[in-house]
């Protein structure tokens, strides 16, 4: 597929033309179109009850999480089950990554046991590149420091294309600590090859430098960043990656750049509010917001799930189920 060119992690051996999944910076749009009707037809058939492909029948998946995770990990697991796979869990607690084994030496010893693909969460950026290179079998990306977190952003454009019907053309507004999320990055890269306006919004000091080369619009003042916009996408400050210098006090951060009732006066009556949680209820959004009808940070949860389904479907060879659509 000549659209791989600057794909890392080229391969013929699916109908993705990709060995790993290592970020949506690497997916034409037409790869990550596959994916998300893969993962349309997967939630047609279990929303009506009906067999999925079993294409990880006897094969084995490896959730290597060395971050805390509820999301991700359990959306993985559940969907190499639904695909009739086994996993096996090891996080950085109670492994030999304590005891110091580098993580390429865990790698090729898990690989040893012969899995059949491998889901990598790594405090580390670039670090699921490295495990791609140094294994023969697939690597997904679960997210890797504050660079990359595909599936996140394949399930949020699942969602956006469910409630809003389309992504061309669409405005989304991404709001809060730019500067180290992967999600994010992950989500500007794909909205904008899948058409639409990306925005973002935040403190100077957590945006990132010369962010705008992204292709992005760029906003210091929630209330005038939320008009016009279809898509409100708010992001949980990451504490755990900040300078003291750099974090701002949650009282101060929730009054400029919270979403609340209040703030969505401005914004369009139909505007849909997404959260890749976890959520700081409260800092980034009211409770009132994220429990509230244009809320769909419950449905990006059960579409994780479902997306991650068609990932692991496509990296390990599935094709399109004929006789079950
Ligand atoms: N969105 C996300 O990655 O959540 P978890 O950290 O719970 O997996």
């Amino acid at each position: 597929m000549s659209e791989n060119k600057n794909n890392p992690s080229v391969s013929s051996k699916n109908s993705l033309g990709i060995k790993s999944l290592l970020g949506t910076e690497f997916l034409s749009k037409t790869q990550i179109e596959q994916v998300l009707k893969y993962s349309f037809l997967f939630k047609k058939l279990l929303d009506a009850g009906r067999p999925v492909p079993q294409t990880l029948t006897g094969k084995t998946v490896i959730l290597l999480f060395f971050e805390p995770s509820t999301r991700t990990r359990s959306s993985f697991e559940l969907a190499a089950q639904r695909l009739g796979g086994n996993t096996l869990i090891l996080t950085k607690e109670g492994s030999s990554a304590e005891k110091g084994e580098t993580l390429v030496d865990t790698a090729k010893t898990v690989q040893a046991m012969q899995p059949d693909l491998l889901v990598l969460r790594h405090p580390s950026a670039g670090s699921p590149f490295h495990l791609d290179q140094t294994l023969d079998i697939p690597v997904v990306n679960a997210g890797d420091g504050f660079h990359e977190h595909p599936t996140q952003a394949l399930l949020d454009l699942m969602t956006i294309q469910e409630f809003k019907g389309k992504m061309e053309g669409l405005k989304v507004l991404i709001v809060g600590d730019i500067a180290h999320s992967r999600v994010a990055r992950s989500n500007i890269y794909a909205l904008k090859k899948m058409g639409a306006e990306v925005s973002v919004c935040g403190p100077p000091t957590l945006l990132p430098p010369k962010v705008e080369q992204m292709g992005v619009k760029v906003f210091y003042e929630l209330d005038k960043a939320v008009k016009e916009q279809d898509v409100i996408m708010t992001l949980r400050i990451q504490f755990e990656r900040l300078n003291p210098g750099q974090s701002p006090s949650r009282g101060e951060y929730s009054k400029f750049y919270g979403i609340s009732e209040a703030l969505l006066k401005s914004a369009k009556e139909n505007v849909l509010i997404m959260h890749p949680g976890p959520v700081n209820r409260g800092v980034e959004i009211s409770p009132e917001v994220a429990d509230g009808s244009r809320s769909v940070i419950l449905n990006q949860v059960g579409n994780g799930v479902i997306v991650r389904m068609a990932v692991l479907h496509l990296l390990t060879g599935g094709e399109w189920p004929e006789g079950l659509v």
